[in-house]
């Protein structure tokens, strides 16, 4: 008998099982969610750089980027900052609270591509969790040796900001990547770097040899650090980005997302530099 596909429009219900505050303004929580079928979570098979719609009963349903990893078993993960009705709908949520959850949606960060090659990770503020995912990944044991060297350079306006401290320790640990963080202004008690992440990009000077350069955070951050690395030698093929455009459906049905012919929640959100600069500008 042919297998019945789940229906893309129906969520799939999730429990929350825990709920971390981020930063020291307490607007950027991270919730972990257990599927309530285990069947609804092998059927979640998902990459890094995927998002999902996720939802709350009475209160609506938005894209979320992936914090977690699919090396991280048995839960996944949300960080979520508090902007208007669903966002403080998750911010007010509760352990044991139901969770709808649609997906994965999107293309993701290319994780066969990337084999072989050198990592440069840069990130700003809280767009990190799709970063976070993909670090965790390519540091697994089971895939680190198909990646070469891996560099995460990470901005934050100040330290009270820094997302996922307890994963950040971890990678300092190991001597396999090259973690270099830094806060806008000079701190008492901050002993990593100080300045902006495109300066910072420019003293670490990651080499193009055999690299990909995966960027998120806000635009600001990213045009300066993308200009940082064309004058060190990448190509517009090299530098990819994730954009974050309003949606509805997720799935390429709802024509809410459009930048030219392209849908960004189905042929993105991940995009290269060289693709992005043969769309319209509505981005
Ligand atoms: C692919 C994708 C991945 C995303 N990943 C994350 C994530 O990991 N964590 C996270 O916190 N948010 C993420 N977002 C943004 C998130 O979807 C919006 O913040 C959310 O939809 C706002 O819903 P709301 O009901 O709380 O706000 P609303 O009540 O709809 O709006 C409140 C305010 O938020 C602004 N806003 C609404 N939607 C967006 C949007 N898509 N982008 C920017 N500003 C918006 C509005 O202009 C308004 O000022 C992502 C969006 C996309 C498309
Ligand atoms: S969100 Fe509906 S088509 Fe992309």
């Amino acid at each position: 008998m042919r297998k019945q596909l789940p229906n893309p429009y129906i969520p799939m219900l999730t429990e929350v099982v825990s709920i971390t505050s981020e930063n020291k303004v307490n607007d950027i929580k991270t919730i972990e969610l257990k599927f309530k079928k285990e069947e609804d979570y092998k059927n979640f098979a998902y990459i890094p750089g995927q998002f999902a719609e996720i939802s709350l009963i009475g209160k609506g349903e938005c894209p979320i980027g992936i914090a977690s990893s699919p090396t991280e078993e048995g839960t996944i993960k949300f960080t979520i900052k508090k902007m208007g009705t669903v966002t403080s709908g998750f911010h007010n949520c509760e352990v044991g609270d139901t969770v709808g959850i649609r997906g994965p949606c999107g293309n993701g960060w290319p994780m066969e591509d990337m084999k072989g090659k050198n990592i440069v990770v840069i990130g700003g503020g809280f767009a990190f969790s799709t970063l976070r995912s993909l670090v965790l990944y390519v540091l697994d044991e089971k895939y680190r040796k198909d990646y070469k060297d891996i560099t995460v350079i990470y901005g934050n306006r100040d330290s009270g900001e820094v997302l996922y401290q307890d994963v950040l320790e971890e990678w300092d640990k190991r001597d396999d990547i090259n973690v270099v963080l830094t806060i806008d202004r000079e701190e008492e008690g901050w002993t990593r770097k100080v300045g902006f992440v495109a300066a910072i990009v420019k003293e670490v000077a990651p080499s193009p040899e055999n690299a990909v350069a995966i960027i998120c955070g806000p635009p600001i951050m990213i045009r300066t650090a993308v200009a940082e690395l064309v004058e060190l030698g990448w190509k517009d093929e090299q530098i990819l980005n994730s954009l974050e455009m309003r949606m509805k459906c997720g799935i390429g049905k709802c024509g809410r997302c459009n930048i030219g012919n392209k849908f960004v929640c189905v042929d993105g959100p991940v995009f290269s530099l060289a693709e992005l600069k043969k769309m319209p500008n509505e981005y």
